[in-house]
């Protein structure tokens, strides 16, 4: 099973270390980040919840609420929040600033296709992977990444791809690589010249290219 860019994100309940949530509900009218882990008590994740708490201000700027996930029970995504705040220097703190959802029956690993088959527990249950899940305001999927237990995530990448998104669902834009916020975009190939030149009154600049197809072409952030 698996999930793909466009669905409707499962409107899952889910036990979590801030009660029983229903999915949608608890998104409400924010963009959604669902970040999965390997296992609680692990050093690549420990160091990934850490950022996640220490980002809180640039994920509530973009209006993204954050959720993590993890096969262990509630009682143990207690225990192991200490450790992560301890970890980034806020010992006195208890709980991190998002929610830990407990998937100790990896129903929902299942569901969203976030097992990997090369990380076991000491029972040989499959561990969950890295996924990275955006979800819109909408309730529907707008990026999925998926890393192996191996490799920690790149939140700056993270927080690009939201920018990203954000700018591309409301304006007629695609963003070139390693765009970063504020920088050059594309306009879309489907804009007509008459359509673009009314849409980006900041101008226009073409490259010009031996197909002479007049398709690279650039404008100022809208
Ligand atoms: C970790 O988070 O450090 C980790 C978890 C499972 C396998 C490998 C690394």
């Amino acid at each position: 099973m698996g999930i793909n860019l466009g669905d409707t994100f499962p409107n899952f309940e889910a036990d979590t270390t801030v009660g029983k949530i229903r999915f949608h509900e608890w998104l409400g009218s924010s963009w959604g980040l669902l970040c999965s882990h390997p296992a609680d008590f692990t050093p690549v994740c420990t160091t990934e919840l850490g950022l996640m708490a220490k980002l809180t201000l640039e994920f509530k700027k973009r209006n993204v609420k954050m959720i993590a996930l993890s096969v262990d029970s509630v009682k143990d995504h207690h225990g192991w929040s200490k450790d992560i705040n301890h970890y980034i220097g806020e010992s006195q703190v208890q709980n991190l600033p998002f929610p830990i959802i407990a998937d100790e029956k990896r129903e929902l690993a299942v569901q969203l296709g976030m097992l990997d088959p090369a990380e076991k527990d000491c029972q040989g249950l499959p561990l969950t992977a890295r996924a990275v899940f955006v979800i819109g305001p909408d309730k529907t999927l707008k990026l999925s990444i998926l890393y192996p237990a191996t490799t920690g995530r790149n939140f700056n990448e993270i927080l690009r791809v939201i920018d990203s998104l954000q700018l591309t669902a409301c304006k007629k834009v695609a963003t070139p690589v390693n765009w970063k916020n504020g920088e050059e975009c594309m306009v879309l190939p489907s804009i007509s010249a008459e359509e673009a030149s009314i849409l980006f009154p900041k101008g226009i600049r073409t490259d010009d290219l031996p197909s002479k197809k007049g398709y690279l072409r650039f404008t100022p952030q809208p």
